[in-house]
């Protein structure tokens, strides 16, 4: 009975916080405004020289890439990454929201060592002490319109990020870079340029698709682990879209469904190269094109033709 009643207050203090958080710019990048409103504690965050970043726009493949990076670091022991779910493993940095929810910085401040850190900021608003501090950063890129679709469903499921509106709307707005975290285009584009002068490895979503256990190797190399083919196999298994959709310590199921609305879409929801194909019309598409080369213009970074 005082565990239902508990119960009862915890979910009536999460429902007072959950909301459509408005956008408010920090540096010109549009943020939930929880997140603005306690934007000095992340520009100041202090790193530590064995801090790994994981950094992604939204929708890339984050906790795809951090599924990986937890077990690479725990020698492919399962259990192990099976402890706690995701955003306890790897907190999120820049995440705020009010109490009962609580900051990324917050948890990360008094994490023992070595910090596994997530964060969705474009590289000029990760915290400079990240690059004084030398720390390795992985980023994982996934093209423009599959990045969009995901990022609409989730959005459509996520009770406290700005409604997406309709499809239409939102692919305006995706372009205009006036989604959380801003644009795509400057954001892929700003790790690219910047791995020449850090220690950034740059993963593409689609190469994961394509052979995982390749990447895996590549991450694996770059956080100089030494793993037995054997057990890169293994990570390779666990990571797999069915297996991590029945993770629910990968999948976010312990979210609240007050929070992730699981009637619109779920987390895992297809794991897919060039699902975007079933929902652009020709006429999307073809604006979409047009414009991502103007904004594309001068960079080498290309993404595998997924048309
Ligand atoms: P879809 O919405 O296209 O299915 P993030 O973790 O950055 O929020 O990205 C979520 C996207 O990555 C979702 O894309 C999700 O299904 C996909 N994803 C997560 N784990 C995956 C896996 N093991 N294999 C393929 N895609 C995965």
């Amino acid at each position: 009975m005082a565990n239902t009643k508990a119960n009862d207050e915890a979910l009536q203090q999460l429902k007072a916080v959950v909301k459509r958080y408005p956008l408010v710019p920090v540096h010109g990048i549009p943020l939930m405004e929880p997140i603005a409103q306690r934007w000095a504690s992340v520009e100041k965050f202090k790193a530590r020289p064995d801090d790994l970043v994981v950094a992604t726009y939204p929708k890339a493949g984050t906790t795809w890439m951090q599924e990986i990076v937890d077990l690479i670091l725990a020698d492919g022991n399962t259990e192990k990454s099976r402890r706690v779910p995701m955003h306890v493993r790897m907190p999120f940095l820049e995440y705020c929201a009010p109490p009962p929810l609580s900051s990324g910085v917050d948890k990360l401040v008094n994490a023992p060592s070595p910090r596994l850190v997530k964060t969705h900021l474009p590289f000029q608003l990760l915290p400079k002490s990240f690059l004084e501090k030398n720390c390795k950063i992985i980023y994982v890129a996934r093209n423009a319109k599959d990045n969009l679709v995901s990022y609409y469903f989730f959005d459509q499921m996520n009770l406290m990020q700005p409604d997406p509106g309709p499809w239409d709307r939102y692919v305006k707005k995706f372009m205009e870079g006036t989604v959380p975290w801003g644009s795509w285009y400057d954001h892929v584009r700003s790790y690219w340029e910047e791995k020449a002068n850090h220690r950034i490895l740059y993963v593409f979503y689609e190469d994961m698709k394509e052979d995982l256990a390749r990447e895996i190797r590549r991450v694996k190399d770059f956080l100089e682990v030494d793993l037995p083919e054997d057990v890169v196999q293994k990570i390779a298994h666990h990571t797999s879209f069915q297996v991590m959709k029945d993770n629910p310590m990968a999948n976010y199921d312990t979210v609240a469904s007050i929070i992730f609305d699981r009637t619109k879409s779920s987390f895992m929801r297809k794991g897919e190269v060039g699902d975007w194909k079933n929902y652009f019309t020709v006429a999307q598409k073809e604006a979409f094109d047009a414009d991502y080369l103007q904004k594309m213009e001068g960079t080498t970074l290309r993404f595998r033709d997924v048309l």
